[in-house]
Order: C-alpha cells, then structure tokens, then sequence
C-alpha cells in the first residue's frame, strides 16, 4: 500500500491535545507482564506500530495480549519461552526487553539478537554483563543467545554507561526469585521510574529508581491489575516543535513538564512562551524561532536524543546559527539529507551538526528513514512553503499514533494517501 503523507506548510498552529502513554514505558511494561500469571490492564495505551509488533512477541510465546479502546491487556499465565520466534525478535530493537522476564520466571532464555536500527549499532553488551552479574550462564552464537538461569541470584552490576534498556532489563531480571540485586550508574529516565512504579503496583520491592543506584528485592510472585503508564514526553515535545516552527498557541495535555525541562528550557531560548500544569503545557509561538547556540544530547536530565532531530528541524528555519551535538547514538544526523532538499542549510561533521537557520524551507519530496528524523520531517514541513510530501510513513507510525490526525486537530493541512 502506497503511504505518504502530504504536508501544506504555512498554517499557524491553533488548539488542544492530548498524548498517549509514553512508547518507551509501555513497551518494557508489556514484557514486564511476563513475569506475572495474572491478567494485566495498561491504560492509555497508543496504537502504534511498535506496541503492536510487542503485541506480536507475547502472542507467539504463548501469552495474550488485547489492544482495545486504549487499554491493552495482556495474560502471560500460559507462555511458553520455547516458542520465541526469531522472526519477530529479530525485527524489533525492544524485543531484547523479553530477555530480562523470561529468564526470571523460566530460568532459560533463547532468542535471537534483536532487530536492526538506524540510527547506530545498539549493541546489547551492557544487557549482557548485567544477566551475567546475576548468575545467569550466557552463550551466545549464530546469532541466538542462550540464557541459562538455574543459578541465577542477586547481585552487583555496574553499567559503564546508564543505558536505558539494559537498566530496565536487569530490573526486571532480578524481581523475581531470591537475592537482591544492585544497579549502579543506572539510567536516570522517568520511563525507570515508572518500570519501578509498575513492578511494586503488581507486588514487587523496587527502589532508588530517578537515581543512579536502583535496588531491587526478588519476590516469589507478581499479581495483576489495572496500570495508567507515564505519558509520552517525546511525542509532547514534538508537537511543541511543531508549534515553535509553525507559530500559533497549542494546549499540550497529558505529558508532565518535569519530564520536559531539558526541552522546555531550550524552546524557551528559542522565543516560545511555554506555562507548566501538572500534566501538559501551553505554548505560544510569535514570529521566527531564535537560533539556540548548542545543544547537545545527554541522558535524562539533560537533553533527550530523542527530540534532536525535531529541534534541529526547528533550528534550520530559526534566526541565526545553532550547533547541535549528538552524543549517544552514532547515525542519527542521516535525516539532515532530506532536511536539506527542503532548503535546510545544515552541515554535519561526525556527531555534530551545525545549522545555519533560512527564512524560509520549500517543499520537497522527502523520505523517513526512521522514527524521530521522520517527525522532524513533518515539524519542517508545517513552515515551508508549498506542499511536502513523505515517503517511509512506516517509520512514522512506529512511534506516533495517526500524527496526520493530532496535527489536524491542531489546524495543519495534513493528509494520508
Ligand atoms: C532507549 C529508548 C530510545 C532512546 C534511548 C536513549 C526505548 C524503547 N528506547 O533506547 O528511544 O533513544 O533509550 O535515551 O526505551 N549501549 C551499549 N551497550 C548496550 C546498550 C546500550 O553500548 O548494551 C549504548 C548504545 O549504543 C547507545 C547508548 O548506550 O549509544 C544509549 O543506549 P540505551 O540507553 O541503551 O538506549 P536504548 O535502551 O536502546
């Protein structure tokens, strides 16, 4: 099926609304599941691609999963970690998720290496030290790796790095069973709080997470329940880059601005006006953005790498020359390609961009070639002149629910085809 999306810039941005729970916390939340046999509700829960290639995951090991009017619910009483498909695990990075949960509760896991990126290597090493730290026997080879948990215990784990995912996956590796289980310089995102937070709702004894020592105490059993997920922080501060570089006044509900600083602060610089409410933000933009001078991507609390293709999309027609430096994934300038067939003029060096803000971006046809550099490709397209059109809609739809319809809602002429 053909699927663009044609965008007619020029619109000032007028309305509400609303984001969904945040993709990055729902996702290890659904492999969470896997450690409980009891039936497990996940509100507000978006129709987006990559929940339901989760979906998919549970489903072929034996569990059940339901995305039904915003709550997904999911019963892995019946799963069984022989069936865990390579096909599937080999298609979505945060397939690696169900790693963590199924040595937990099965004390064995086989799967394949997860999926493909492109925005970098994302190597799992760090998931790997972690198990191992726990006890668990890891082999890895021809592209499977085999877990073996029957020794499997607390312990101590250092990360070289605090990376999100191999955080996530030894928390949930080491909440059930016996032993306790210290994470040191663990990732600091409120995604890990929230994995936290969903750990203890069901009946585990997790602490420290928001900081980087985490401590979790094995239990005997997790039970069910009824789960509302963060909101997602990143769709939030897309769509106020979407304000800030189409202009207008935009209630954004449903994301809590302490997640938001990092952005928020640059958006700011940038000339927007931006007021916090406990759960959303109202921001006005007047006149062209102002070129911030750098902004470099850093874990949580520092500014996500998630929103630098948006805010590089808001820099290029900004006043002024801004330099943005991307310290933690290796490829993710490729998107500045397709930023420059729309009149962009931005030059990359390795991991640094430097974007010399235009007066105005032209219309173009333009490629997604993956989930945030797609994003900043509709931000763009919403103050150029004339129509955008874009190709690899896919890559879009990993992370954003109908993004033609909550720009629609918002006054742009936006359409599928
Ligand atoms: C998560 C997010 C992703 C976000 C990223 C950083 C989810 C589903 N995805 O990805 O959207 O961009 O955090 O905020 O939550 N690394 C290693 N070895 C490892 C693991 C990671 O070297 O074993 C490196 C990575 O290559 C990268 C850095 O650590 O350079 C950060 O990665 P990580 O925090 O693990 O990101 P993800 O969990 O993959």
């Amino acid at each position: 099926m053909k699927n663009q999306l044609v965008i007619r810039g020029g619109r000032r941005l007028r309305g509400e609304i609303t984001v969904a729970a945040a993709k990055n916390s729902v996702l290890p939340l659904i492999a969470c599941c896997i450690l409980s046999e009891q039936e497990i509700h996940i509100e507000n829960c978006p129709a987006i691609a990559d929940i339901f290639s989760m979906i998919d995951i549970i489903r072929s090991i034996g569990g059940d999963a339901q995305l039904q009017n915003g709550t997904l619910t999911v019963n892995c009483k019946h799963a069984n970690p022989q069936l865990v498909s390579a096909d599937l695990t080999g298609t979505i990075r945060s397939s690696v998720f169900v790693l963590g949960p199924i040595l937990a509760r099965f004390q064995y896991a086989d799967i394949s290496y997860p999926g493909g990126c492109e925005i970098g290597l994302r190597p799992i090493d760090l998931h790997i030290y972690g198990l191992k730290c726990l006890g668990v026997k890891v082999t890895e080879a021809n592209g499977r790796i085999l877990c073996d948990g029957k020794n499997r215990k607390g312990g101590f784990v250092n990360l070289d790095f605090p990376s999100v995912g191999a955080t996530e996956n030894i928390m949930m590796a080491g909440a059930l069973g016996s032993g306790t289980t210290v994470i040191r310089n663990a990732a600091r995102e409120p995604e890990i709080v929230d994995l936290q937070n969903f750990i203890n709702f069901l009946g585990g004894k997790v602490s420290g997470a928001g900081t980087d020592v985490i401590t979790v105490q094995g239990v005997q059993r997790l039970g069910g329940g009824v789960y509302k997920p963060m909101g997602d922080r990143i769709a939030a501060g897309t769509y106020m880059a979407a304000v800030a570089c189409a202009g207008g006044a935009a209630y954004i509900r449903g994301a809590e601005p302490k997640h938001m600083h990092a952005v928020l602060e640059k958006l700011r610089r940038m000339g927007c006006e931006i007021s916090e409410f406990e759960r959303g933000v109202f921001i006005t933009a007047e006149g062209r953005p102002r070129a911030v001078h750098k902004i470099e991507t850093q874990p949580f609390p520092g500014f996500p790498t998630d929103m630098q293709p948006q805010i590089t999309a808001v820099l290029s027609c900004a006043d002024g020359t801004g330099c943005v430096v991307e310290n933690m994934f290796e490829s993710r300038f490729k998107y500045t390609a397709q930023l420059c067939k729309m009149g962009a003029k931005i030059l990359v060096k390795d991991r640094v961009a430097v974007v010399k803000g235009v007066k105005k971006l032209s219309g173009a046809h333009v490629t997604a070639e993956d989930l945030r550099g797609g994003a900043a490709l509709c931000v763009a397209a919403l103050c150029a002149d004339g129509e955008t059109v874009i190709d690899g809609v896919r890559h879009i739809d990993r992370g954003y629910d109908a993004i033609e319809n909550v720009l629609g809602a918002l006054g742009a002429d936006v359409t599928r085809v």
